[in-house]
């Protein structure tokens, strides 16, 4: 275990080593880069046996919630005599992450081949690639490379020439966050509202078109071909020594208050420190970082000390008060009204409510109503108890947890920087005296 290269200078790249080289882009430059050397190992293997190297690895979902992958293949049951599906997630809806779409932009070929791959692990004879409908390169992109694929025999029903089936589509979706929800995209692809169902029986069990569905993240499967050409031992040795539960590589989209936004791949562990600073570049001239939101909006808010002391993994970031989530760092600086970036939050998550849980339809409307008070002066100190009290009724009691989401800024916001909220109430405070008394 431990760092490849000199710990702290730079990035580890994997997954984005080839990102803005035009030539990996199409067939022929990926496979000069080693591209599908893994999909023919890998169909010379049995099934179980991928699912082994996969689990061995440590691989967890780079989705949001960081299940381990392999475990999670390993629910799909052979020989049950069911067709069974896999559905990659790239509805990349979540704020400050665009890490997806620049897999699918300058590597399709290596989604094309990790969806084939883990469609063969799983027994599906089918993948399909659910895209955020507003990521129109992505989707031609991705659209291109599987045309190109089947054309090269690489996909179809004699797949690299072994006789096997595997089959890989595109599906556009139409614009709404819920979609990236698992069981919302499910229904999403079966041509109905994306409303999140109740689980269970969860996807391995009773998932697309209610058959065994596997649901993985763009990155978790742009993984794997690199797991299975170079072994899990490999994937291994990038983490932390002291914490073998966060393996790999981890892509980070990195915006708002910050020298040099974009995305960026490290060696989970990476101090996120030395992140923020060096690779980063730090605040911008005459600023100061306030706090930092590292794993998309739906993760709770860090203050500086939080951040600064928090090493680039799930366990490094659950340590230090937030959690790794998607990996969309999202920096706000001393310049910036806090209270009106987590109303904001708010507004968002109260917009793409599927409103199916009255917890989430009414929670998020009134959060959001009771933050923009707050921000244009007209709150009052009742209005954090209220605002901590609904995002309690907000969380642990939806079919889904965009509702928890939507509480999980207001809350850390209110804890870590209540001084912020207070301030705002009292400015109006200050104000109404002269107003009053004339
Ligand atoms: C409201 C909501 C939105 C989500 N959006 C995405 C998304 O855009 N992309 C994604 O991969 N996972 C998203 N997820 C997580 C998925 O439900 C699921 O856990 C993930 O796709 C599993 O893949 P993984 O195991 O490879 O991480 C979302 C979850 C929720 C509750």
């Amino acid at each position: 275990m431990g760092f490849p290269h000199k710990p702290h200078e730079r990035e580890t790249t994997v997954l984005s080593q080839h990102f803005g080289v035009q030539e990996a882009i199409g067939l022929d430059g990926w496979k000069k880069r080693g591209g599908y050397t893994a999909l023919q190992k890998a169909l010379d293997m049995t099934p179980a046996e991928i699912v082994d190297v996969v689990k061995a690895s440590g691989l967890r979902g780079r989705g949001g919630a960081g299940f381990p992958t392999g475990i999670k293949w390993s629910f799909m049951k052979p020989g049950d005599g069911k067709p069974h599906y896999l559905a990659c997630n790239a509805d990349e809806s979540e704020p400050g992450t665009f890490k997806d779409r620049e897999i699918m932009r300058w590597t399709p070929h290596a989604l094309v081949e990790g969806c084939a791959l883990g469609a063969y692990a799983i027994g599906a004879e089918v993948a399909y690639i659910y895209i955020r409908g507003e990521y129109t390169e992505a989707i031609d992109k991705m659209r291109a490379a599987c045309k190109e694929a089947y054309d090269a025999g690489i996909l179809g029903t004699n797949a690299m020439g072994t006789g096997k089936t595997v089959h890989v589509y595109v599906h556009k979706g139409a614009g709404a966050y819920i979609c990236g929800e698992e069981t919302a995209m499910m229904n999403s692809l079966e041509g109905k509202r994306g409303n999140p169902r109740i689980k269970p029986p969860f996807p391995a069990v009773a998932g697309l078109f209610g058959m065994p569905t596997t649901i993985n993240n763009v990155e978790t499967l742009a993984a794997v071909p690199h797991i299975i050409n170079n072994g899990a031992e490999w994937y291994k040795t990038f983490g932390r020594a002291d914490n073998p539960k966060s393996t790999g590589t981890k892509l980070f989209s990195v915006c708002g208050n910050i020298q040099k936004p974009g995305n960026y791949e490290v060696a989970m562990g990476f101090p996120f420190k030395d992140f923020l600073y060096d690779l980063c570049g730090g605040p911008l001239p005459g600023r100061k970082f306030r706090a930092i939101i590292p794993g998309g909006i739906s993760v709770p808010i860090q203050t500086l000390e939080e951040a600064e002391n928090s090493l680039m993994d799930y366990e490094g970031f659950v340590a230090n008060g937030t959690m790794l989530g998607s990996g969309g760092v999202i920096v706000i600086d001393d310049a910036q009204n806090l209270v009106k970036q987590i109303a904001r939050a708010a507004r968002f998550f109260a917009h793409e409510s599927c409103a199916q849980c009255t917890q989430c339809r009414e929670g998020t409307a009134w959060t959001t109503k009771i933050l923009e008070r707050i921000v244009a002066g007209d709150g009052t100190h009742e209005d954090l108890d209220t605002l901590l009290e609904i995002a309690d009724n907000m969380t642990g009691k939806t079919i889904c947890v965009l509702s928890d989401s939507c509480a999980t800024p207001v809350v850390s916001g209110i804890q870590k920087f209540r001084g912020d909220f207070e301030a705002l109430i009292k400015k109006k405070k200050v104000h109404m005296v002269p107003a009053q008394v004339a």
